[in-house]
């Protein structure tokens, strides 16, 4: 079947990269959506068993950094779009292991980027239709004050964690290719998502679940920390608007305008989650348990996503009440998902099923 367009989502088997493939597939039948991930403990196929087996699907499981195989996944499926996703996400695992971060972050962007610029560079029509769109984090600009101020497009890049420093560099690469080879290139910088599918290490899906095992709730530091919540289905329509209607080479700020204190949020979670159990209002609040903070933590972040509004008319849809409650639901109601994720039966499955293919 001739498709209309191929597009290479990398990451697609992980938290946000699940709910794009999945708009796309569903969306848009005349694409070809090709999903490349190396499943590593944060992917895992059952989060998009729903179209697994849809005519514009396919999944091929491949590291980032493996530039042959990128090449020839370029040439193979004809790719003319990619929205990379794939990356290490999780800031505590970066600060104890910096160097799978800058390796998967850094190196792998750059084997995707210059795969893409050699096999468009080779075609008749090159760079033209093409599009190589970065998915990155509001966590390059670093860290704002309790003053009220924004990270908009121009704020400075300032990262503080191997996570963001290697987030920043991999923007840094995509950027260079626009400006030095004339890559038609994209870049997105994002606030924290929340929703189903997030990996349990995550603050809100970590709390929901232990919550509901009656265990310990570690809130870093004194909990003051602040972070802005977008629901993660706001993320990936924001994705598909940008893909399709974005200016090369420039960059959007996605957020939600909804920031909250750590602490705050965690009562908010407590009590949805007890009411939906039927516990006693404020019955989870003993599990609250203060440890030492987590190593250069960022006060705040809190993203302006003006441009994207005025610009390419996006806003979040979701109220936050609402989103939270779908996603309290949505991890009670999905145990089976979460316990084979936390007892790791998961990665056992997956990566048997895809070992020697
Ligand atoms: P995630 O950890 O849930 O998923 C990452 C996916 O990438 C996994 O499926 C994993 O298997 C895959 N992957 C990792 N290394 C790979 C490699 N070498 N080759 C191929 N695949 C590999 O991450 P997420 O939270 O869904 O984040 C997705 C992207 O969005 C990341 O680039 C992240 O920096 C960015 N982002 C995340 C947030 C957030 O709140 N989660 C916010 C802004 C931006
Ligand atoms: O801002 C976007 C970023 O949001 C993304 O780029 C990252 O990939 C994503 O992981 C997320 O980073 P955070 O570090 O903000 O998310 P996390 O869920 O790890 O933590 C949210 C806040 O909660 C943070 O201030 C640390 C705190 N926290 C986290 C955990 C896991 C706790 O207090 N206790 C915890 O156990």
């Amino acid at each position: 079947m001739k498709f209309k367009r191929n597009i290479l989502i990398t990451g697609g088997a992980g938290f946000i990269g699940s709910h794009v493939v999945r708009l796309f597939v569903n969306q848009y039948p005349e694409y070809h959506i090709i999903n490349l991930d190396k499943l590593t403990y944060a992917g895992n196929l059952a989060n998009l068993k729903d179209i697994e087996n849809a005519a514009n699907y396919t999944f091929i499981k491949a590291d980032i950094c493996d530039f042959n195989k990128i090449m020839d996944i370029f040439k193979q499926y004809q790719i003319d779009g990619v929205i990379h996703l794939a990356a290490e996400s999780h800031v505590d695992r970066s600060i104890k292991d910096p160097f799978t971060f800058a390796q998967t972050n850094i190196m792998g962007t750059l084997s995707l980027l210059q795969a893409a610029k050699l096999t468009w560079e080779s075609l008749p029509e090159k760079f033209e239709n093409k599009r190589f769109y970065h998915i990155s984090t509001d966590e390059v600009y670093g860290a704002l004050k309790f003053d009220g101020t924004l990270f908009t497009e121009e704020t400075k890049y300032q990262p503080h964690s191997p996570y963001s420093a290697s987030k920043a560099s991999s923007d840094h690469f995509v950027r260079a290719f626009h400006d030095t080879y004339g890559m038609p290139t994209i870049v997105t910088n994002c606030s924290n998502n929340y929703g189903p599918y997030q990996f349990p290490e995550k603050l809100i899906p970590l709390f929901i679940n232990n919550i509901r095992r009656g265990k310990e709730l570690p809130v870093y530091g004194k909990g003051e920390n602040v972070r802005d919540w977008l629901y993660v289905e706001d993320h990936a329509r924001a994705i598909d608007i940008i893909f399709h209607k974005g200016k090369i080479a420039d960059t959007y700020n996605i957020g939600g305008f909804n920031e909250w204190k750590n602490i705050d949020l965690i009562k908010v979670i407590i009590k949805t989650v007890d009411r939906l159990l039927g516990n006693l209002e404020g019955y989870s609040l003993r599990l609250i348990t203060y440890v030492t903070d987590r190593k250069g933590h960022d006060l705040r972040y809190a993203i302006d996503s003006n441009k994207l509004k005025k610009e390419l008319g996006w806003e979040p849809s979701l109220q936050f009440e609402e989103g939270i409650e779908k996603t309290v639901k949505w991890y009670l109601d999905n145990q089976e998902w979460m316990e084979n994720v936390t007892s790791g039966e998961y990665l056992k499955y997956y990566q048997e099923m895809y070992e020697n293919k």
